[in-house]
């Protein structure tokens, strides 16, 4: 019997894709179908497996706040606590124009800032997608082609003639990957994390790599700082609210930035830099409980992720959390139920088989009820049978939306633990502070920052509210350029490079 329509619509996908979507009044009973008893079944493994208690959490708080306090303590750790050397807060008054290049998880960006002072900018931007071979190929390779995008930028949206003969426009070069700084514009790349591995990279000062590419373009651009995305987050989110006090990116990695008392760096007491000065920590906490994995509840999905990645051992808390790993987790236990013979008896699912194949969008899309209005699951229907060619019952889609959830809700409640841990250290809790958030998990993934609002309320009981996290300033761009700044008028004010 040919299927009957109920309703029809179509929503665009983060990719661009377009996805119709239908749905129809009675399930089709022609295939083996789980029924809605062994979906439930199934579902109460997956709830025990991927569900953390207010108990556990506060375990990995308190292990959290040792590995910081050692980061900070001693160089070289596993979470590295990395002094950045850009002090103190902006006030709200720099100004000038500054050019930044962000080289993300995902895409490359150049973009011109004018700050026009009391918390006020413009921003004019363009976007480069980058290429999976472009994330593994030589790293010079890589930083040439960041110099070429920002020759094509300067010379679409400059005047011929508007930079004067011997000028040099000051460039903030957000590299959001961890790198160990002796001054700000200076930075050895630790290890690729988010599944970039270009070669001859890792070890070296990037900063010189992405100067010698900027003079083979012959550039009128002058490097002045090498910024992690959550350092620039905190000091644009400051910039404009002054209450924020941590900085927390949810995107393709996971990591934070916050301030932090020189006096209470132990590892650069030698500097002689003043106690009271403060200088901002980016902390690359997704590398928390790397190797060791005493502290994480992974599950056995966690570590076929770990250990199929480029990086097994590595970034362990950024593998539970990010959009890069979301869609595989659940992806991977989908597959199970296959191979179990539970899910799509007599269907075709070489297509979800292919690894990475399931996108962290679509978590965020089986989850958001505004474009799924209909009790069928209409968006989940679309998901199944547009991209992977499977068709899936009520109960099934009931549980992958379920699933979802799980997956979802631990990613938020594990970065509470994160922000907890530093709260908590820093003695934020009973004032409040604002925690600026962003990237593409915290931006559209529905409820995630109402998840991690709860889990702060789990952890620290009614105070836990005093701390709320909020949509940050762009910190790749904006915050790249205050940074550039405030560096200038440092340097105007004969501050040496890192006193
Ligand atoms: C990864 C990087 C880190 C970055 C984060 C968010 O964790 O190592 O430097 O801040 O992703 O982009």
């Amino acid at each position: 019997m040919p299927a009957s329509r109920r309703g029809s619509g179509s929503v665009t996908l983060p990719s661009g894709q377009t996805l119709a979507v239908h749905t129809r009044t009675q399930d089709e009973e022609d295939l083996p179908h789980a029924t809605k008893k062994t979906m439930a079944d199934h579902l109460r493994k997956y709830e025990s497996l991927f569900t953390l208690t207010p108990q556990r959490m506060r375990m990995i708080v308190e292990a959290f706040k040792d590995t910081l306090e050692l980061g900070l303590e001693k160089h070289g750790q596993i979470v590295p606590m990395i002094p950045t050397y850009v002090f103190g807060w902006p006030t709200g008054g720099e100004t000038g124009d500054f050019l930044a290049v962000d080289l993300g998880g995902t895409n490359l960006r150049v973009c011109l800032v004018t700050l026009q002072g009391n918390g006020k900018f413009e921003i004019t931007q363009s976007k480069y997608r980058l290429t999976e071979e472009q994330k593994q190929e030589d790293g010079q390779k890589l930083f040439d082609f960041c110099a070429e995008c920002l020759k094509l930028f300067i010379d679409t949206n400059f005047e011929p003639g508007s930079i004067k003969d011997g000028e040099l426009l000051p460039l903030g070069f957000t590299f959001s990957y961890p790198c160990t700084q002796d001054r700000i514009d200076h930075g050895v790349l630790i290890r690729w994390t988010k599944g970039f591995g270009a070669a001859n990279t890792e070890g070296r000062d990037v900063a010189e790599m992405f100067r010698q590419s900027l003079e083979k373009q012959k550039l009128p651009v002058h490097l002045t700082a090498i910024i992690n995305d959550t350092t620039g987050t905190l000091i644009a989110s400051s910039y404009v609210n002054p209450r924020t006090k941590i900085a927390v990116i949810f995107g393709t990695g996971c990591n934070a930035a916050y301030m932090e008392r020189v006096g209470d760096i132990p590892k650069i007491k030698n500097l002689g830099i003043d106690d009271d000065a403060e200088m901002v920590i980016n902390c690359e906490w997704g590398a928390f409980d790397s190797f060791e994995h005493e502290h994480l509840p992974r599950t056995k999905y966690d570590q076929t992720i770990d250990e199929q990645s480029n990086k097994p051992g590595e970034q362990a808390f950024e593998k539970l959390i990010s959009g890069r790993y979301l869609g595989e987790i659940l992806r991977l236990v989908i597959c199970e139920l296959i191979d179990d013979g539970v899910l799509f008896l007599g269907q075709n699912t070489y297509k979800l088989e292919i690894p990475y194949a399931f996108d962290t969008a679509f978590l965020s899309l089986m989850e958001r009820h505004v474009f799924d209005p209909t009790e069928e699951l209409l968006m989940i229907i679309g998901i199944f049978s547009h991209f992977f060619a499977l068709e899936t019952t009520l109960a099934e889609r009931q549980f992958f939306r379920a699933l979802a959830k799980l997956v979802g809700r631990r990613a938020a409640r594990l970065s509470s633990c994160g922000i907890a841990a530093i709260v908590s250290r820093k003695g934020y809790l009973e004032e409040g502070c604002a925690v600026g958030a962003d990237g593409s998990l915290y931006n559209k993934y529905p409820g995630f920052a109402e998840r991690v609002h709860e889990g702060l309320q789990d952890i620290f009981g009614d105070k836990g509210r005093n701390i709320i996290t909020y949509h940050a300033e762009d910190g790749s761009g904006v915050g790249s350029a205050i940074i550039a700044a405030m560096t200038k008028i440092r340097k105007e004010r004969g501050l040496h490079a890192h006193v």
